[in-house]
Order: structure tokens, then sequence, then C-alpha cells
């Protein structure tokens, strides 16, 4: 073969393989080119190697050299291409993480306060607005503030282990049995124990029995107490407050009604119910202040009167809402909760 046509084909594999390797536009095209052109079997410079032999011995060096040169550009052609290729992917793969930054955004959930919450706040506000002042108490309690003082003897059957959780305290000396508070009128207790008269408070919190969930009754629920002690307090002024309350609250069309009860602390008791539509609702006792508890407090019942009351909260929450299970409140379902 003479030297001319040799290096010829030599030149027009060169630019061949770098108009393909040019004309790749990913790393596919890019690879089939590489095996066209550098393949180690039947790629076409291989081939074009092998007719070195047919060349003039004369002319070898010549072609030899040109031969390594083509070799050489070949090769600088593919490694620019792979670079050139490489780099496209890398932006391809970026911009797919590119954010639209004039989409509407994703809202991020809040979380809002739970029903039972609200309503402790609603009714801050409009006994606030009554003149009643929020004090607070501890939920693990001792018997003087949870029975004693609260004319409530050692037999009374509210103090039977089977109604209440009491604590396994180490030392069952009296002084040391706690228990978790089974109803609010501690509270009064220990405002009155701190402060002299006048007093007029509204306390409210967790309280805890031993009954079993239903419905209506959960071992764990919120009450609201009341306490006014003064100069003349009566009962009229406890009808007064809870009627204003309960409109409030519940709507202009609320009755309420006394009907004679007992607790331990208060002298006459009532349990207080709550119309709204054609149904009577319990809502919880009171009644005036026994003399016997405004004593244990160092209080002269000759001096002053008082009442209190202790509402439950989650009763008046359910009216509102027309809610007919108190266990829907502690089951936390965001699909209740969310409503509120
Ligand atoms: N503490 C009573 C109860 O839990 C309610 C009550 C409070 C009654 C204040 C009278 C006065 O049932």
């Amino acid at each position: 073969m003479a030297l001319g046509d040799f290096l010829q084909q030599l030149d027009g594999l060169a630019s061949d393989a770098e108009a393909a390797f040019t004309a790749a536009a990913d790393t596919e095209q890019l690879e089939a080119a590489r095996v066209e052109f550098l393949g180690a079997k039947s790629g076409r410079l291989k081939a074009t190697q092998k007719q070195m032999g047919a060349v003039d011995k004369t002319d070898k060096p010549a072609a030899g050299k040109r031969l390594n040169e083509t070799k050489q550009r070949v090769d600088a052609a593919f490694q620019a291409a792979q670079q050139r290729v490489a780099a496209g992917e890398q932006v391809r793969r970026s911009s797919s993480q590119f954010v639209d930054t004039s989409l509407p955004g994703v809202r991020p959930e809040l979380g809002h306060l739970h029903p039972i919450t609200q309503t402790i706040e609603e009714l801050k506000d409009i006994m606030g607005r009554l003149g009643f002042s929020v004090a607070d108490g501890p939920e693990i309690e001792d018997e003087r503030h949870n029975f004693e003082a609260l004319n409530i003897p050692l037999a009374h059957p509210a103090r039977d282990p089977l109604e209440n959780f009491y604590l396994a305290t180490a030392e069952k000396t009296s002084a040391d049995v706690l228990l978790l508070r089974s109803q609010t009128s501690t509270v009064q207790i220990r405002v009155m124990e701190q402060t002299p008269p006048p007093i007029r408070i509204i306390s409210l919190g967790r309280v805890y029995r031993p009954d079993t969930a239903d419905a209506t009754h959960y071992p764990m629920f919120f009450q609201m107490e009341g306490l006014w002690v003064d100069k003349h307090v009566t009962m009229a002024d406890l009808k007064t407050v809870l009627r204003l309350f309960a409109t409030s609250y519940l709507g202009r069309d609320v009755h309420v009604r006394f009907r004679p009860s007992f607790f331990p602390f208060t002298e006459p008791s009532v349990e207080a119910d709550m119309s709204w539509g054609d149904k009577w609702i319990e809502f919880g006792g009171a009644g005036m202040v026994d003399p016997n508890v405004l004593s244990a407090v160092g209080y002269d019942p000759e001096e002053v009167s008082g009442f209190a009351f202790g509402l439950g909260i989650e009763r008046l929450c359910m009216r509102r809402h027309g809610i007919t299970d108190i266990r829907e409140f502690y089951r936390n379902d965001v699909r209740f909760l969310h409503q509120f």
C-alpha cells in the first residue's frame, strides 16, 4: 500500500472520530462512538493499525509516526467529549432539584389549644369580669386539704380508698398520706389559710376519681371551683353569680335551678342545674361555706359568710359544642381536636 493512501486513511479516521465525539450528546452516544473508533476488537483505529503490514518497509517509520499522532488526536477528542458530557449531566441533575420560588408554599401545620384549655381560658375571662381572680393548688394533696379542713371526718365514705387515688407513700403516718385531689375545693382551704377575707377566687384544674370511663365519666376531669367570702354574702349572690356565668357562657336563654343536696363543707348545699333548650343538666355542687370550714382556716363565722361552687368543665364544653362523649377529649384524635 502506498504511504499516501495510508496517511489519508489515518487523517480521515481522525476527523471522523473528532466529529463523532463532538456530536455525542450523552453518555450513551459517547460510548457508541468510543466502541466505533477505539473499540479493542473491531474499532476503526484497530482495523487501520492492521493495515500497517501492507505499507512498504521503507515507509514504515513515517506511517508509524502518523499512526501514533492519530491515536493521540482520537484519544484527546474522546477525553474532551467525556468531560463535556459528564459536566452536562451534572447540570441536568442539579436542575431537576431547582426550586421554583414563585410557586405557592406548603403551609406548615400549626398546633392549637385543646378544647378544654380553650374552655378554661374563656371561663377565666367570664369570671374575671365578675371580679374573680385565679388561684392555683397542687394536684397531689394531703388529707388535711382534701378532707379534714373541708369538714370531711375520718370515717366519711368520701375518704374510702376505693373512691380515691391514694399514693403509696413510704410512711403511713397521717401527715404523710397523700392522694391525687378528688376535688378543687382543696384550693378554697389553701387560699383561705394564706389570705384574710374578703376572698373572691376561682380555681380551675384537674381532679381524679377511680371511675370507670364511659360517655359521662372519666377517671380524671376538670373542675372550676369558685369561692366568695365577705361580710353578708348570701345564697342570692350565689345564684346571681351562677346565672350570670351560665348566660355568659351558654347564652341568654339558659336557666339555673338549685336542688337541695349535701356536702360536708357547705350548709345549705345544692346541686346546680342549668337548662339550655328543654333539658336540665347537672353542672356541679354549690352552697354556703360551712361555719366549721371558716373556723378551720381561722376565719370568724360570726363576721363573714361565703358561698362556694364546683362545676364540671367538660360538661360545660360538651353542652356548648354538642359533644356527647367525654372520652373524646382524651382520645386526642386530631379529627376531633381540629374542630375547635
Ligand atoms: N367539691 C364538690 C364536688 O366535687 C363540689 C362543690 C364545690 C360543692 C363547692 C359545694 C361547694 O362534688
